[in-house]
């Protein structure tokens, strides 16, 4: 059977998930794929720390990221580090050379998503990114590729396991705003600054990569209106609780009604209990998405955590590895230049 190099930049939470999953299963995502499913390499910052994982040599890991997407011998890259630099550097690379990528990285998706696209068009590779919005739930895909003949007017859900975390501990256990972030911490569903999940950044993102694919607008986070839950208070989510009521954090993304704009916008909601988003607990993330011909579709599922995450990355690993196999290309990013990002009121 033929094999196919991998390049894993990143071993966090996620990374090390990874990297255990494809030495787990690897017959079987070799026998899905099509190819063995070989580490090349796995770049991280520092060697020092312990890096033991089951299965996994040793000898793969380096601290020359560059050097590992520049080697002749690596099919696809999957980064997982997260932030603008070094990955946007290291994916342009990774693509230059020929290397399909898979990406978890919201950040710079939703800074700057059309640039990754376009450097994959030029380079005949794919470009994957499922990990990247609602952990484990399969989303962007469906939006890219199954909706593709359709018209999404709206995306509406709850997007970040880490505030959906603590306001269900808030309302479920009366739990502080500062017990249930520790919580959410330690269970590995927060960023590395809880300040990106907290204040909305985390959700903005996402809401920034739903928006310009569902509505084929090279939205951007700065365009996201963003309020996060830092103001939330234990008296709030009481005082929804008495009115039969919960607060959520809600990424909003609408089409305007002429279909010329769109709006995007991160915020808390008070939600009746009777509402389908209410009942999403946990870490979960759920996302309604209304199409013209479709009509009213909802995602449901892990949004964070190294294991589910990790899920999506390898899904996207398999598809890019057929897809190299069958000398094929996934999915384009496709633009409207003139469908501009409205400010919240006018869409
Ligand atoms: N910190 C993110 C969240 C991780 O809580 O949703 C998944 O993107």
């Amino acid at each position: 059977m033929a094999s196919l190099r991998v390049a894993l930049l990143g071993c966090g939470v996620v990374g090390t998930e990874v990297a255990r999953l494809l030495h787990e299963h690897a017959d079987d995502l070799a026998a899905r794929a099509g190819a063995r499913l070989e580490l090349a390499g796995i770049a991280v910052r520092r060697i020092g720390r312990d890096r033991s994982i089951t299965g996994v040599d040793p000898a793969l890991f380096t601290t020359d990221a560059r050097a590992l997407v520049e080697r002749d011998d690596v099919d696809l890259v999957v980064e997982v580090i997260g932030g603008i630099e070094p990955a946007r550097g290291l994916l342009l690379a990774a693509m230059e050379r020929g290397a399909s990528v898979v990406t978890a990285n919201k950040a710079l998706l939703a800074e700057d998503g059309v640039t990754l696209h376009t450097a994959a068009e030029k380079h005949g590779v794919d470009l994957y990114y499922e990990a990247a919005v609602a952990g484990a739930i399969p989303l962007l895909r469906p939006l890219r590729e199954s909706l593709a003949g359709d018209r999404i007017k709206r995306v509406l859900g709850i997007v970040n396991g880490t505030t959906n975390y603590i306001l269900d501990r808030m309302d479920s256990e009366g739990s502080s705003f500062a017990e249930a972030l520790e919580e959410a911490q330690s269970l590995g569903y927060a960023e590395a600054d809880p300040t990106a999940d907290i204040e909305g950044f985390d959700a903005a993102a996402k809401a920034a990569i739903l928006a310009a694919i569902a509505f084929h607008s090279p939205v951007v986070a700065a365009d996201v209106h963003r309020e996060g839950i830092a103001d939330v208070t234990s008296a709030d989510v009481a005082s929804a609780k008495a009115m039969n009521a919960v607060v959520k954090l809600l990424a909003i993304c609408e089409l305007s009604a002429d279909g010329a704009g769109v709006g995007v916008r991160v915020h808390p909601a008070m939600l009746p209990r009777t509402h389908p988003l209410a009942s999403v607990r946990g870490a979960y993330n759920a996302v309604f998405v209304e199409a013209e011909a479709a009509g009213r579709l909802m995602f449901y599922g892990p949004g964070a955590g190294g294991v589910p995450t990790a899920s999506a990355v390898l899904g996207d690993l398999v598809t890019a590895a057929r897809n190299r196999l069958g000398d094929a290309v996934g999915p384009r990013g496709s633009w409207y230049a003139d469908r501009p990002v409205r400010p919240m009121g006018e869409t």
